[in-house]
């Protein structure tokens, strides 16, 4: 069984069917990517997984469980396994680092304050930020921000976490950083989807890269199948425009 199974999705907002039969199954510690055109449904997919809008039928199972959406408990079961992360930060502003990455463990979770306040330190130490606990995110670079709610993301041991072009908005200076941590999450095993524009990191971090168009899957394959080898004349296309610039 794979870590993630998604069978048969599909989701719509209002009348507009946007994503069309989603199948993908990803192993545990395995990093996929998303590309394709914008608007072709990589957002929706990610914002679909973790219950922000509802699918219309299939099926999606994540660590043996499965999650239905229909229901508020399956909804918080998707919530509790699933972190997404933005390209907008979205800090709270009038908290400290560390307040930013404790407060959904400990007013959401409930969990115990040693334990997340311990956590927290540890996983701003790995984003290279264990010198900023106490600063406020207008103290911070964009780039500091961005690996402060990758830490935020991490207090809630997800076991599967969802990047969302989360260096789109960065300054290019900043992006090499951000890039970093999510190598070496990779590293460390965690199961990540990352829709990102950054082609020679898609192409480096990735175990397999899936392509969208209109809301379908038009070709999944390694990174050198993808962008040497592509067999879709769509996904051709994609990269060539993608890789020339
Ligand atoms: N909140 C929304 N309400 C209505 N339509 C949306 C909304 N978000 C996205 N869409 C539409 O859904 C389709 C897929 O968009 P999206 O998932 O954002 O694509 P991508 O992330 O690949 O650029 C597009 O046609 C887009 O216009
Ligand atoms: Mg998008």
């Amino acid at each position: 069984m794979p870590h993630l199974a998604i069978d048969g999705l599909n989701a719509s907002y209002k009348n507009l069917k946007v994503l069309h039969d989603i199948c993908l199954d990803v192993e545990r510690s395995e990093v996929v990517s998303l590309i394709g055109p914008s608007g072709s449904g990589k957002s929706t997919l990610l914002r679909t997984l973790v219950g922000v809008n509802k699918p219309t039928s299939g099926k999606v199972t994540l660590a043996q469980r499965t999650l239905d959406y229909s229901s508020a408990s399956s909804l918080k079961q998707a919530r509790d396994s699933m972190a997404i992360v933005f390209q907008q930060y979205n800090l709270f502003q009038n908290m400290t680092v560390i307040g930013n990455v404790t407060i959904a463990p400990l007013k959401i979770k409930k969990w115990q304050r040693a334990e997340v306040e311990e956590h927290a330190h540890s996983l701003l130490q790995k984003v290279g930020l264990g010198h900023k606990l106490k600063a406020y995110p207008d103290e911070l670079s964009g780039g500091q921000q961005q690996r402060v709610a990758i830490a935020r993301a991490l207090a809630l041991k997800p076991q599967l976490l969802l990047l969302d072009e989360i260096t789109s908005a960065l300054d290019p200076e900043l992006v090499g950083e951000v890039l970093d941590i999510i190598r070496g999450l990779a590293r460390d095993g965690m199961t990540m989807l990352i829709v990102s524009h950054e082609m020679g990191f898609v192409r480096e971090v990735s175990s397999r890269v899936v392509m969208m168009d209109q809301g379908r899957i038009v070709e999944i394959g390694t990174p050198q199948q993808i962008f040497d080898a592509p067999k879709e004349t769509r996904t051709r296309d994609f990269t060539a425009r993608v890789l020339s610039h």
